[in-house]
């Protein structure tokens, strides 16, 4: 592949959400095929690479205290190695190890601190800079290529897609919600929020079983075309569970 700089990208492929030892091996090796087929310029992986079940706060006392850090981890860079993008974005899976690497408890710190020299030497490895996780408080999560920014992602909800567009004031393509989405902005702007999907093998993630939401759950990713002046004139979301293929939103 190709690794031409962000600011001269004719393709970008972006994905997220492997969750390191859930990862779905059909939608990985669909991507991977995709990825050689399209030769994008830059590919863009957008957060939670790991799952870090373990440190959940939650898990204490149940099954995910004993998922391997380190099958997590392999998973992971395997992945990475792989893909090799330009750019790996931290998740809030992520970001709760960075948390967790000042946890009062030494044995807990010690881990967290293992978990993130891993994925910054993976970094360096593949040439990649690391994207900081900062949710609301800030827009250093997100990179802009030709207009359009590009995060992990920071709310949830139905209309996840649209809101990321509205708060940034751009067209944004983001991971975090697992769902395959385009929705355009209540904005005069015309601006367009939309969601990848996920790269991990859905019915393994047990703690989103109560949740409705987690039934549009979607394994996929986005091709984003920019033309003369690096203009976005196509964003185009693949499914990688299935064989549909869908051109959701060209941009005017
Ligand atoms: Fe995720």
């Amino acid at each position: 592949m190709t690794r031409k700089s962000l600011t001269s990208a004719r393709t970008v492929l972006a994905c997220g959400c492997l969750h390191g030892i859930y990862r779905d091996e059909v939608a990985v090796a669909s991507l991977l095929k995709l990825r050689d087929d399209l030769k994008p310029d830059v590919c863009l992986f957008l957060g939670d690479g790991l799952d870090t079940s373990s440190f959940r706060a939650g898990a204490s006392g149940n099954r995910e205290e004993g998922v391997s850090s380190d099958a997590d981890a392999a998973a992971f860079s395997a992945f990475i190695r792989e893909l090799r993008p330009r750019a790996l974005y931290m998740g809030n899976h992520e970001a709760r190890v960075y948390r967790l690497r000042s946890h009062p408890r030494d044995i807990v710190a010690t881990a967290a601190r293992w978990v993130v020299d891993s994925i910054e030497a993976l970094a360096r490895e593949v040439g990649a800079v690391v994207v900081p996780y900062t949710g609301a408080l800030d827009a250093q999560g997100w990179r802009s290529i030709g207009g359009v920014a590009f995060g992990h992602g920071v709310v949830f909800g139905e209309n996840a897609p649209r809101d990321h567009a509205e708060a940034l004031g751009c067209d944004v393509i983001h991971a975090h919600t697992h769902r395959l989405a385009s929705q355009p902005a209540r904005t005069l702007a015309r601006l367009r929020g939309v969601s990848v999907g996920c790269l991990a093998a859905i019915p393994a993630l047990e703690y989103a079983a109560g949740r409705r939401a987690t039934m549009a759950w979607e394994a996929g990713c986005a091709v984003i075309r920019y033309g003369e002046g690096q203009r976005c004139h196509e964003i185009e979301l693949r499914t990688l569970a299935a064989t549909r293929r869908e051109t959701v939103c060209p941009l005017a």
